[in-house]
Formats: C-alpha cells, sequence, structure tokens
C-alpha cells in the first residue's frame, strides 16, 4: 500500500535536516497552505457568484462582493498576518510593504507573493494560481517590523518558493531548494497529500508558450528564435507546438511536468516584459531550477537579480534548460536562423532542373 504523506507531514520532516530549525518556518508555510485553501473555496464558487444573487456589489451575506484577486490578497495577509511569524510581506495587490499588525511581533521570515495569478481567466474556468516566495529577513531583528530591503533581496537568497494550481484538481508544488515536491488537495478531508515527488523537468520539451499576438512589438532574436521552432527537423524534435494559455502558473505548470519554454520577452512596447520579479519570476525560477531546468531575463540568471522595486518587471525566458539557452542566443543575437533542411534539397533540385533546360 502506498503510504500518504500530508504536506505538513512532509514539511516537517524536511526540516529535521535543519537541527536548528525552531518550527517557524514550518508554520509559516502551513499557513500559506491554509491560506491557499481558503482561496480555493471561493475561487470554485466564483461561477456561482450571480446565481447567489450577488447582483450589484452585494453577495447573499449582505458583504461586498469583491474581486477574486482582492479576496484572494485579503485572505492571506489575514492567515498569516496575525501569526507574528513574519517580518514584512509584499503583495502583488498591495502597492507597499505589509508589516505585522500593531502589537505583534515579528517573525524572522520575509513572504512576498501574487495572490491570484491569471485572473483574467477566472470568468472561464481555466486554471489559476498563487505563487509564493519566503526569504529571511536581513534587517535587525530587534528593529520591529522588517524593511522594503527584507524585501529586495536576491532570488538566490529564497528558502523557499511555489506555487498553488486551482485546476481541475488543486495542486501546491513548493519547493525548499532539497528538490521539488507536488502535493493534491483530496477535497474531501481538505489535506494536500504528496502526488509528485521529486519533479524534475526534461532537458529538452517540445512545447513553447508565448503570447504570439504581440509578434509585431517582439524583437528580432525573439522573432527568429519562433520561426526556428516552427522549421521543420527530425533531430530537434521540430517544429514546437505551441501551448498558452495566459495564467502563468498553468503555463509554467504544464511546461515543468512535459517540458518546454515559457518566455515572456521584453518587447518594443514593455522594454521590461510585463511579469514581476519577486512575485512570479523569482518563485518560478527558484522552482525551475530545483528541477533542472533554467530561468533567465534572456542574458542574466533570474535568482542573480538585485531587486530595486518591490514591483519591477522583467522579461523572462523559463523552462527547460536546452530551449532556454537556445533562445538566450537568439535573444542575444549570437545565433542566426539556419536554412530549412527541406528546402535546400528541393531548391537544387530545381536549379538543375534549370540548368538542363538551359544546355538544351
Ligand atoms: P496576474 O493575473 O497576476 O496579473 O498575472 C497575469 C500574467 C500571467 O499570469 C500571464 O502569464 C500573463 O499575465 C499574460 O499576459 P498577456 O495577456 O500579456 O499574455
Ligand atoms: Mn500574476
Ligand atoms: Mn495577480
Amino acid at each position: 500500500m502506498t503510504e500518504l504523506i500530508t504536506i505538513e507531514r512532509h514539511i516537517i520532516e524536511q526540516q529535521k535536516k535543519y537541527p536548528s530549525a525552531t518550527g517557524e518556518f514550518s508554520q509559516l508555510l502551513a499557513d500559506v497552505t491554509f491560506a491557499a485553501k481558503l482561496v480555493r473555496r471561493e475561487v470554485i464558487r466564483a461561477g456561482l457568484v450571480d446565481i447567489l444573487g450577488a447582483h450589484g456589489s452585494m453577495n447573499v451575506q449582505g458583504e461586498e462582493v469583491k474581486k477574486l484577486d482582492v479576496f484572494a490578497n485579503e485572505k492571506f495577509i489575514q492567515a498569516i498576518g496575525h501569526h507574528g511569524r513574519f517580518a514584512v510581506m509584499g503583495s502583488e495587490e498591495c502597492e507597499g510593504i505589509i508589516t505585522p499588525p500593531e502589537g505583534k511581533t515579528s517573525g524572522k521570515y520575509v513572504l512576498l507573493f501574487d495572490p491570484l495569478d491569471g485572473s483574467s481567466n477566472i470568468d472561464a474556468n481555466v486554471g489559476v494560481g498563487t505563487i509564493f516566495s519566503i526569504y529571511k529577513r536581513i534587517s535587525d531583528p530587534t528593529s520591529g517590523p522588517g524593511s522594503l530591503q527584507d524585501c529586495l533581496q536576491k532570488g538566490v537568497q529564497q528558502v523557499a518558493a511555489g506555487y498553488v494550481i486551482y485546476g481541475s484538481s488543486v495542486m501546491l508544488v513548493y519547493t525548499t531548494g532539497q528538490g521539488v515536491h507536488g502535493f493534491t488537495l483530496d477535497p474531501t478531508i481538505g489535506e494536500f497529500l504528496l502526488s509528485h515527488e521529486n519533479i524534475t523537468t526534461p532537458k529538452r520539451g517540445k512545447i513553447y508558450s508565448m503570447n504570439e499576438g504581440y509578434y509585431r512589438y517582439f524583437f528580432d532574436g525573439v522573432k527568429k528564435y519562433i520561426k526556428y521552432l516552427q522549421q521543420e527537423d527530425k533531430a530537434t524534435n521540430r517544429p514546437y507546438s505551441a501551448r498558452y494559455v495566459g495564467s502563468l502558473v498553468a503555463d509554467f505548470h504544464r511546461n515543468l511536468l512535459y517540458g518546454g519554454i515559457f518566455i515572456y520577452p521584453r518587447t518594443k512596447k514593455a522594454p521590461n516584459g510585463k511579469l514581476r520579479l519577486l512575485y512570479e519570476a523569482n518563485p518560478l525560477a527558484f522552482v525551475c531550477e530545483q528541477a533542472g531546468g533554467r530561468a533567465t531575463d534572456g542574458y542574466r540568471r533570474i535568482l542573480d537579480i538585485e531587486p530595486e522595486e518591490l514591483h519591477q518587471r522583467t522579461p523572462l525566458f523559463i523552462g527547460s534548460e536546452e530551449d532556454v539557452k537556445i533562445a538566450e542566443e537568439f535573444e542575444q543575437g549570437l545565433r542566426e536562423l539556419e536554412h530549412d533542411t527541406e528546402l535546400i534539397p528541393k531548391m537544387l533540385a530545381e536549379v538543375k532542373k534549370a540548368e538542363s533546360l538551359l544546355v538544351k
């Protein structure tokens, strides 16, 4: 019989490897799990809001109906903010940093999160997610709550990161730097159970994910890379398949399991891309590297970028190692499109035919 391992037990077992662990970190991760369950409860009811009488902006309990990303943000702050286990938080939905409530002591951890990723997909029942990232505070713990500087650490300093995907089933995937592990929620008992131990991503995939609708705004390198992926070449399994849902968590998760590349490049309209370094790129880069993949901005490793501001954006090339490396070569202008191998013999045959006609 297979052993049933809950996420709480898994976290505790992993922390046992650190003799100095106090349990505070395990508790913080458990709080994140709890907040995810609250968000999931609301996500699966999203389509019911209208028929349950929530006309205008009030629901049946007479409460104001909130946009789901605002709701998810509040649940995370509520679930984590009252325990004093964190020093400071940063959320995609809040302009500034979030410090523990008045009178609460500050913990030693920093939590950065995107409470609801892919929110534009919610009404269409397409998978959405939550992304989180945990650091140790670097400011003096006796100086009160954490500061902006605690949030502006390089991704390489993360002690844990992961995401929850609210899809056909709910999964939580996380890493503490000891591999990547996935848990599936059993809704009947409300527990996340270990379902994907030690996830590794293929070194090369067959899927590319990007919003090609912005093709005209892309720079030449990325344009050529797209053409490269669409060429026919048996040795490298081309052409690739395109898959793009528009929820980063869902696109990333699929590619992590199957292999492939996700790109949100810099464009002529958005020179730094769209995605956020602290809430989206860093946590997924940590997960991806732990699974054997690669994550860069086309030039630099994501985890080595020094953040300058909370809501900083970054281009993102993430996924299977070999795919990301080739994409970088195109982006940096180090690689040009090969000729279509199918086309060359055909053209040579045409030339020969023309020559033979000329001789006659
Ligand atoms: P969020 O819902 O947290 O604002 O994130 C949306 C992001 C991300 O999930 C997705 O990859 C990307 O926006 C899609 O953007 P485009 O519509 O520009 O392709
Ligand atoms: Mn997002
Ligand atoms: Mn979001």
